[in-house]
């Protein structure tokens, strides 16, 4: 780890001038963090309970802090609290200052903006909960929403969290199969959705996408669809409803229903190691106290600032801090449809000299690839609005880490490399902008209530001091963490606190260096992270397997310069299907999973490595295509070594 902490960025001057520049950083110096972070490990109770009275409000207080822990999975943040999400997150800064920009729309083709004021919003939200309540949607029911990066897919977040209906955004760039096996697991009763997407100048059909979806979903008993392009689409009435014709209908203020803390505030599916994705259920209060948290302190908000998270809404890095995070702590946030490329590769940097974006949120992948367009694409535009630059999804090397901060921030903004997880709710791992010297390519130190330990994977024993590798865990709930796997609590425990008894498991390896600064090196299971996408070997084999003529498949993630990885499969064809081609077989991932999904290559072989038990061994794949063959390692357990040779051979005949 020797050459991993030569390079220490102190705090930037500008961050902590705050005559020059203001405004002063939420927390200053790195004994403050230090502190405060104490507090929060050693007293959680007091630290969280006085945090969640001045961060949220509530309709009924809470008495307790927190109840229940690893054991059972039965944790409960302030379990007598009763409030509403849409309340904290419009109607307290309507009534305070209704006219604040609440979202900044930023369309696909550039020109195409909009701004939404809090007051708004306010009616917006109301409008659409009220046409929500008239199609007898209840608290407790499950609602799609498959959008576009429009402001009316935020809307839609919020209106059902005003009735406490439990929204499932599902990622618009899925296919209608995993579509339709999001909606039939979380049994929704409406799917909200649009006409057509638009994404870096092409157009995406996504009404007929849901219609190919919901002919095997008997539970959906309407779709509410938002007019984005106005083209021509299917329409089955009386199943599908106009958004624009339903809002009309409606009185603009709804009265929010007031949930208990614990009650779901959404679902959302992710990949782990086994096929079925996990519907994952985050709660009202805990979550949004998280949100709210990291978003002031990690992002480092002040009144007036801008926000630019262009992540996708689909992926929690858009729940979180597009949608939650932001409108909770009462801030401006921007809705961004587009891509880093579209119509230039300048198109990130327009966007923050338009909107004077003060926290810039991005994925490695985009930032490898802007570096490697050319930083003629961000000269000459004024990004001096910028404090902040972030980076979240997986782990960034250090060289796209460097770019990020010298081309994009000029040296003079804080870089957060954030680390989370969809589980997790909100950032566990980070440095925040005012306290924490930097290292690239390292998330740093963990956030407040964050109590992280490394293991030895194989004993689960604790590795004390630094200077440690092992596999991440957490020793103490926190606020914002998921409370269950929607109706398969053992598949809950079983995933996340029962691989090492007491503990949080987070499915990565990280290192801990010699100043304590974590590391964190990516997942240890059968997770594939493209794009920062999250997707599992299991799901993509089984996608492939749907095929007639595939007898198996196995998937692996293969390291790439810009997605970080990028999927690799190895098919055996079944006899009567010897002459399928690689072109259906990345076409039946497109269509199983979505084209993200698509591998980059499919190798034919006769046969793929086992055990004698006949389990697949990526391990040997993995290390084949990485054209590390000599270090295969133990194959004392491989059933059949004829095929490495055989293998060896194909993956070099197609490189
Ligand atoms: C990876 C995204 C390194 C990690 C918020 C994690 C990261 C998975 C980082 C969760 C980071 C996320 N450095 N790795 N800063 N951020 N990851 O659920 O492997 O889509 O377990 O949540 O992404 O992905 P998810």
């Amino acid at each position: 780890m020797s050459t991993e902490h030569s390079k220490i960025h102190p705090v930037p001057e500008r961050l902590l001038d705050a005559k020059k520049v203001p405004p002063k950083p939420h927390i200053d110096s790195f004994e403050a963090y230090q502190k405060m972070y104490r507090k929060s490990i050693m007293e959680p109770e007091a630290f969280w309970g006085q945090l969640a009275k001045e961060l949220l409000h509530w309709h009924k207080p809470f008495e307790t802090v927190l109840s229940g822990g690893f054991d059972y999975g039965d944790i409960a943040w302030f379990p007598e609290g009763e409030l509403n999400a849409s309340y904290n997150c419009v109607d307290r800064h309507a009534l305070a200052n209704p006219d604040k920009v609440a979202i900044i729309y930023e369309g696909d083709e550039p020109g195409n903006d909009r701004t939404i004021t809090y007051g708004e919003l306010l009616r917006d939200v109301g409008r659409l909960a009220n046409a929500l309540k008239s199609y007898r949607l209840r608290k407790g029911d499950t609602v799609a929403i498959y959008m576009p990066m429009v402001p009316e897919a935020i809307i839609a977040f919020l209106a059902c969290a005003r009735l406490g209906i439990i929204h499932s955004v599902v990622f618009a760039g899925f296919s209608a199969e995993a579509l339709r096996d999001r909606i039939r697991d979380a049994s929704s009763k409406l799917v909200i959705t649009a006409d057509e997407g638009r994404r870096g100048g092409k157009t995406i059909h996504i009404k007929k996408i849901v219609d190919e979806a919901l002919k095997e979903c008997p539970t959906v008993e309407h779709v509410l669809v938002y007019q984005r392009t106005g083209s021509d689409v299917p329409f089955k009435s009386p199943r599908d409803l106009w958004w624009h014709e339903e809002i009309e209908k409606q009185r603009p203020y709804c009265p929010p229903e007031i949930v208990n803390s614990e009650d779901a505030l959404f679902l959302l599916y992710t990949s782990g190691s086994t096929g079925k994705p996990k519907g994952i259920l985050h709660t009202t209060a805990g979550y949004l106290l998280g949100a709210a948290i990291t978003f002031k302190y990690v992002f480092d908000y002040h009144e007036g600032d801008v926000f630019g998270c262009m992540a996708d809404i689909g992926w929690i890095t858009g729940h979180t801090y597009i949608v939650y995070g932001s409108l909770c702590y009462g801030g401006t946030t921007v809705v961004f449809e587009s891509t880093p490329i579209y119509p230039t590769p300048s198109r990130y940097w327009e966007v923050v000299a338009k909107h004077k974006i003060t926290q810039f949120y991005t994925a490695p992948t985009a930032i490898r690839l802007l570096r490697r367009l050319g930083h003629q694409h961000v000269e000459g535009h004024d990004l001096s609005s910028l404090r902040v630059i972030g980076s979240v999804g997986e782990p960034i090397n250090p060289e796209a880490w460097e770019w990020y901060n010298e081309v994009v921030g000029k040296g003079k903004c804080a870089v957060v490399d954030t680390y989370w997880q969809t589980e997790t709710g909100s950032i566990v791992i980070s440095p925040l902008p005012g306290a924490i010297p930097t290292k690239p390519g390292s998330a740093t130190v963990p956030f407040f209530g964050v109590d992280p330990v490394i293991l030895d994977p194989t004993s689960g024993e604790e590795l004390h001091g630094n200077g440690v590798e092992g596999v991440l865990v957490f020793k103490q709930p926190w606020p914002s963490m998921a409370r269950t796997v929607y109706n398969n609590h053992n598949r809950y425990l079983d995933t996340y606190l029962k691989p090492y008894k007491g503990y949080y498991y987070t499915g990565d390896g990280v290192g801990r260096d010699e100043d304590g600064y974590y590391w964190i090196r990516g997942r240890v299971d059968d997770v594939i992270n493209v794009s920062g996408h999250r997707l599992s070997t299991a799901e993509i084999e089984s996608a492939l397997v749907a095929h007639d003529g595939v007898a198996e498949a196995a998937a692996i993630g293969v390291s790439h310069e810009i997605t970080g990885q990028a999927v690799h499969a190895f098919v055996t064809l079944k006899a009567r299907g010897e002459n399928t081609e690689v072109k259906e077989l990345v076409l039946q991932v497109q269509k199983g999973i979505g084209t993200f999904a698509a591998p980059k290559k499919i190798y034919l072989v006769p046969d793929l490595p086992k055990t004698r038990s006949g389990k697949i061994m990526r391990r040997v794949l993995r290390k084949v295509v990485a054209g590390e063959s000599d270090q295969l390692g133990d194959l004392s357990t491989l059933a059949d070594p004829s095929i490495i040779p055989t293998l060896i051979n194909k993956v070099n005949q197609e490189q």
